[in-house]
């Protein structure tokens, strides 16, 4: 649809809509290139709309009519800003939403309409008198799903008819409200050749079927019975393979659960299938949800934008988060392919029962369901564990894009394209919103806060607010300060200054928070900030929290309300070193003058895992930054590698710890942390340095270790093996680090005894970080051994774009003409380009800057054909103001290349514009 210059939505102009549907009853016809669909809408006026003093409130006469309609059209979110002729007396007119569709015919009370009757626009079908009463409308319409290259709408992927709806892809199956506070009940009714569609889904539970026209065709008919926005209608058709299952809910109903793959790919399911299973044992546990409908379905498919969608009742899933044998998944796949089954399944509650009013809510239920899915993890896992990971992953992906150009608050107050705001701010900080209200109100009030929601909101559309308010109200507590965490884009920077004073044993801690400025918001408000805190003794150990004016904590934590403040604690026998924002209590960035030693003590002693962790991520940290600046400390370096030796020896720690504590800040992080003048093939060299350091260092260490962890037995997924395999490859790693030639050795002794994913990718991913001999013909072996497999073929293109080696962007022009490279298929762009781009800082910002210049011609082939992920990957620059002047010049030269073509789609003119300031 290429807007010359695509127009903002606010929040501030939401309005209700005039007409509300209650019934949708859509049939379809499919065909490739011509589906036909007939839609038969039960309207009536919304009375909350149109009532006097109601939000659409018109003047005293109610005359000003056109007035009213423009109030409609731009609340109603529409785009087309068109004048619509409208007569002085006429009612709101009606007007749908609709993209790439070919109107056949509609019909109002089964009369049909001439087009005098209507407009119709590239976005819009507007009906100008619709009566007053309940009336009916149908609509056939035909759409081109072969032709769907956006992957939005109806599309046809691997020859199976699937649909994306979320956020506004119903608009391109139908004219409709295309929002999601218009709640109605579906029935479906699918007619499809036997032949090439045996399989016929859609939402809800499933009615009649049978064959029609001599048998060649049949169809199919569904009904949902619960209410639901457009965005959650989902239908799948094709010839697929089953695998089922059911599930018996605590009060007893017993649930068909179905897994639709294609066909020879049924052995790759059980996996998801417990994980289904789990989730669905889990929400009745914690939260005491239950499923809802009699039967509910998941279907992989293999062209998909994001990781999977929670349309009610039938799930759509990007295959590589279902499909998984232990020869074809690594363990990091089996994590996700587990939490987003989980995600997708408590979105039945957290989304579906109770909705969004509109976009600018999408943290309503992205934050608050990825919450719920780490918590899951969290339980079933190691809490510990989880923590660490979401927390780097946060701090990768979040940190960033709230520090630069693109930052916008977790409920955002405007928009261009919504594609573009399934953020890590809307969910990862979001979920840390829901984290930070637990820790404040505590797990029982959070619980019954949960409860008061669903209790108000089942069946409805809410906002933010009014989740916030169900928090208050189960506490008792005043959260109003709080919502400006919702409000407020940035990351709050808290600065602490310590003072002990051993004559009358007490230790002041002072506090002061700043949030930098972000985009369209320069004066940032103090939020409050639950710090979870431990002094620790000289013996390792925790002293009482004895703070003046309040007495003895009962929680170890304090709250920072203010700008700045002091906290004032008694009795402290010893001084003590400080162990602040335990369990990363609030998503902040924290400066202190604490030094190494004292993070060493705290690596070794602190009680709680993630700030152990966090110790040794400072310590590291501190010992980078000193590289960069030429100034190596020979001893703390010494010391540090002493530290994380104790660590590795430690046997009461389990082995995914100690991976992590294996791992050294990302350079992506540690150039966040930088911020100004980013030098990423510097923070490689400094970063390597101190990598080849510990892995010789700890060399005889990590040889012990490496034969400790061997692989013995059949492979199982679980915590103790998952974390086993992450010690044993954080080890292969860091010995590469050390001695490239024996880690090379050791990872090729392990691909000739292969057995699982795991290992086979653990070693291959060693190998090809490395410039070595074996690193081609390795490859070559993994090419020939997994041709055919897509999501191994994708795994193939990942190892070779992520190599930090200063061949890796000739290599990445070479395989973008590779005969298995495709621009149509995201997982593939996003295995080369992506994790070139994104997961690939030496590579990527080579300084010929010929890195940016192949992401940009990527970039501009692909959004004419799939906008989102174009936009997706055009984030990948949004950091080009931090990077040192010659790579920033190179950098802004392709964003600006890339805005200066015409034709952009709203997604990716979104993207590069705000990047360029603009
Ligand atoms: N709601 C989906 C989720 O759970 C996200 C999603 C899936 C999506 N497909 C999409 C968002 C396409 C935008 C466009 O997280
Ligand atoms: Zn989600």
């Amino acid at each position: 649809m290429n807007d010359a210059s695509p127009q903002t939505v606010y929040l501030q102009n939401y309005r209700p809509v005039p007409y509300l549907i209650d019934e949708v009853f859509l049939k379809f016809v499919l065909a490739p290139e011509a589906t036909q669909v007939t839609s038969r809408l039960s309207f009536r006026p919304n009375a909350a709309a149109q009532q006097k003093g109601g939000p659409l409130d018109h003047d005293e006469f109610g005359l000003n009519q056109s007035k009213l309609i423009n109030v409609i059209d731009s609340n109603n979110l529409a785009r087309d800003s068109r004048e619509k002729p409208v007569s002085a007396f006429s009612h709101p007119a009606l007007i749908l939403d609709g993209e790439k569709l070919e109107l056949r015919s509609v019909s109002l009370d089964g009369e049909t309409l001439e087009p005098s009757r209507y407009d119709l626009t590239a976005t819009n079908l507007t009906i100008r008198e619709v009566p007053q009463r309940p009336f009916t409308l149908e609509i056939v319409t035909l759409c081109n799903p072969k032709a769907n290259s956006e992957l939005s709408g109806l599309y046809v992927s691997n020859n199976v008819f699937c649909t994306q709806c979320e956020a506004e892809g119903f608009r391109r199956i139908t004219y409709f409200y295309d929002r999601p506070d218009v709640m109605a009940r579906y029935k479906v009714r699918i007619e499809a050749p036997l032949a090439s569609c045996p399989v016929l889904l859609a939402n809800g539970n499933p009615g009649q079927s049978g064959t029609i026209a001599g048998g060649d065709l049949h169809f199919a008919e569904w009904e949902d019975p619960h209410p639901k926005p457009s965005y959650l209608f989902a239908l799948v058709a094709g010839d697929l393979a089953l695998v089922s299952d059911t599930y018996v809910t605590r009060s007893g109903r017993k649930v068909d659960l179905r897994i639709y793959v294609e066909k020879g790919k049924e052995d790759r399911c059980a996996f998801a299938m417990e994980a289904l299973k789990t989730s669905m044992r889990w929400d009745e546990e914690r939260f005491g949800l239950e499923y809802d409908l009699d039967i509910f379905m998941i279907v992989a498919v293999s062209d998909f934008n994001m990781g999977a969608m929670e349309n009610k009742g039938l799930n759509i899933f990007n295959d590589k988060y279902i499909l998984a044998l232990p020869e074809t998944a690594t363990d990091i796949d089996y994590i996700n392919i587990e939490s987003i089954i989980a995600h997708e399944y408590f979105h039945n509650w957290t989304g579906n029962r109770v909705t969004c009013r509109d976009w600018f809510q999408l943290c309503l239920k992205e934050g608050l369901t990825v919450f719920r899915d780490q918590e899951f993890t969290a339980d079933i896992r190691s809490r510990a564990v989880k923590r660490i990971v979401d927390v780097k992953r946060l701090r990768a992906d979040q940190f960033p894009e709230d520090g630069g150009p693109l930052a916008h608050p977790v409920r955002p107050s405007s928009y261009i394209e919504i594609n573009n705001f399934y953020t890590a701010t809307v969910y990862e900080k979001g979920a840390e919103l829901c984290r930070m209200l637990q820790t404040l109100i505590g797990r029982e009030a959070f619980r019954k806060a949960m409860d008061l929601y669903f209790e108000r909101h089942d069946g409805e559309a809410a906002t933010t607010e009014d989740f916030v308010r169900c928090m208050a109200d189960a506490s008792g507590r005043n959260l109003d300060q709080f919502f400006t965490w919702y409000e407020q884009a940035g990351t709050p920077e808290v600065t602490v200054s310590e003072s002990y004073d051993a004559k009358t044993k007490t230790y002041d801690l002072s506090l002061e928070q700043v949030t930098a400025p972000t985009p369209g918001q320069s004066d940032k408000r103090p939020v409050p900030i639950p710090l979870g805190i431990g002094l620790v003794g000289p013996d390792g150990r925790d002293m009482p929290l004895d703070l003046e004016n309040v007495g003895v904590l009962n929680a170890p934590l304090i709250e920072l309300n203010e700008t700045k403040k002091t906290f004032r604690f008694r009795n402290v026998a010893r001084k003590p070193v400080l162990s602040l924002n335990r369990g990363f209590s609030a998503p902040i960035r924290i400066r202190s003058n604490s030094g190494i030693p004292e993070q060493l003590f705290l690596m070794k002693n602190d009680g709680d895992t993630f700030n152990r962790w966090e110790a040794s991520q400072r310590a590291a940290f501190a010992l980078i930054r000193d590289r960069l600046a030429g100034k190596t400390s020979a001893a703390d370096t010494q010391s540090f590698i002493t530290a994380l030796g104790a660590v590795l020896e430690d046997g009461h720690l389990d082995d995914a710890f100690k991976a992590l504590m294996l791992g050294l800040p990302g350079e992506q992080e540690i150039a966040t942390l930088i911020a100004r003048d980013v030098d990423p093939g510097a923070i490689h060299q400094a970063r390597e340095a101190l990598r080849a350091e510990t892995g010789m260092g700890l060399k005889d260490v990590l040889v012990e270790l490496w034969r400790k962890t061997e692989s013995h037995g059949a492979y199982r997924p679980d915590p103790e093996e998952t974390g086993r395999r992450s010690l044993r490859y954080a080890v292969l790693q860091a010995l590469a680090g050390g001695d490239p030639a024996l880690a090379t050795r050791l990872a090729g002794e392990q691909l000739s005894r292969i057995t699982n994913m795991t290992d086979e990718i653990g070693a291959l991913s060693t190998i090809t970080t490395l410039d070595v001999p074996e690193r081609e013909q390795a490859l070559a072996d993994f090419h020939t051994r997994h041709r055919g497999d897509n999501l191994l073929i994708d795994k193939w293109f990942a190892l070779q774009a992520s190599a930090p080696l200063s061949t890796t962007p000739g290599r990445v022009l070479e395989l973008m003409a590779h005969p298995d490279f495709t621009l149509t298929n995201p997982n593939r762009v996003r295995s080369l380009v992506g994790a070139f781009a994104m997961a690939n800082p030496f590579a990527f910002h080579a300084e010929s800057g010929e890195g940016y210049v192949i992401l940009a011609d990527t970039i501009l082939a692909l959004d004419p054909k799939n906008p989102q992920v174009a936009a997706r990957m055009a984030t990948a620059l949004r950091s080009w103001a931090t990077l040192e002047e010659k790579r920033r010049g190179l950098a802004k030269a392709q964003l600006e290349r890339i805005l200066g073509t015409s034709g952009l789609s709203r997604d990716l003119y979104e993207i590069v514009s705000k990047s360029l300031g603009r």
